[in-house]
């Protein structure tokens, strides 16, 4: 199939504003500013339904993007914003757990990291929390063309040796600039929609 039409559902903080649905869903987090908004634009082939800003750490909502009423992709808080309170750190803390928590059918958390920087430890935390909720944590680097190709390497290795990530764990690297590794997240959404028994399968589509 083809994506038709995507469009923005709703945005929630709390458990009760989510969208009932049984549709499988798909969220992608990540620090404020990583490009998770930008993301879901690439793969949808929209220019701003997900907003984006250069402002970090606007988005504190979860969004909810409707997919031809096949999936749901969601847009999670960033977090590692420097000008927030403790206080507001314990809430995104509150909103992101109680959504891994209760949300059923959630299928799996992408967590995006920037591909120039060693990940934070906040970012440590999150794939952990990922695991600890029960899902694999699929790793998307971000900005792969800000980096220097000879550079790569090393950063790939600090990446997943900062998450501690398994041998056999995917970590794909994406632009939004260029689009570089779109198909290759679809298909890890492909494969994700068919090991849980989804009969969704989305072909590549030029934008
Ligand atoms: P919050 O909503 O604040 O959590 O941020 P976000 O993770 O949604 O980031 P967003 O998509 O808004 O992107 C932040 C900035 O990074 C924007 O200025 C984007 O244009 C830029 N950006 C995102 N992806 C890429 C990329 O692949 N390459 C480059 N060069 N810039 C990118
Ligand atoms: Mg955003």
């Amino acid at each position: 199939m083809k994506i038709k039409k995507s469009q923005f559902v709703t945005s929630a903080v709390k458990r009760e504003q989510y969208p009932e649905s049984d549709l499988p869903e798909i969220a992608v987090v990540g620090r404020s500013n990583v490009g998770k908004s930008s993301l879901i634009n690439m793969l949808l082939n929209r220019k701003n339904l997900a907003r984006t800003s250069s402002t970090p750490g606007k988005t504190q909502l979860i969004n909810f993007f409707d997919i031809d009423g096949k999936f749901t992709l969601v847009d999670l808080p960033g977090y590692g914003y420097a000008r927030v309170s403790k206080e507001q750190k314990k809430t995104w803390g509150t909103i992101i757990e109680t959504y891994l928590k209760t949300r059923k059918n959630l299928l799996e958390v992408i967590l995006l990291v920037d591909l120039r920087h060693k990940p934070t430890a906040e970012d440590v935390e999150m794939y952990k929390w990922i695991k600890t909720y029960g899902f694999n944590g699929i790793v998307v680097g971000t900005k792969y063309d800000k980096i220097k190709k000879s550079q790569l390497q090393k950063h790939v290795k600090i990446i997943r040796d900062t998450l501690e990530m398994e041998e056999h764990a995917v970590l794909a690297m994406t632009s939004t600039m260029d689009r570089y590794g779109k198909y290759e997240v679809w298909d890890i959404f492909n494969e994700l929609f068919e090991v849980n028994g989804y009969d969704v399968h989305f072909e590549r589509q030029q934008s």
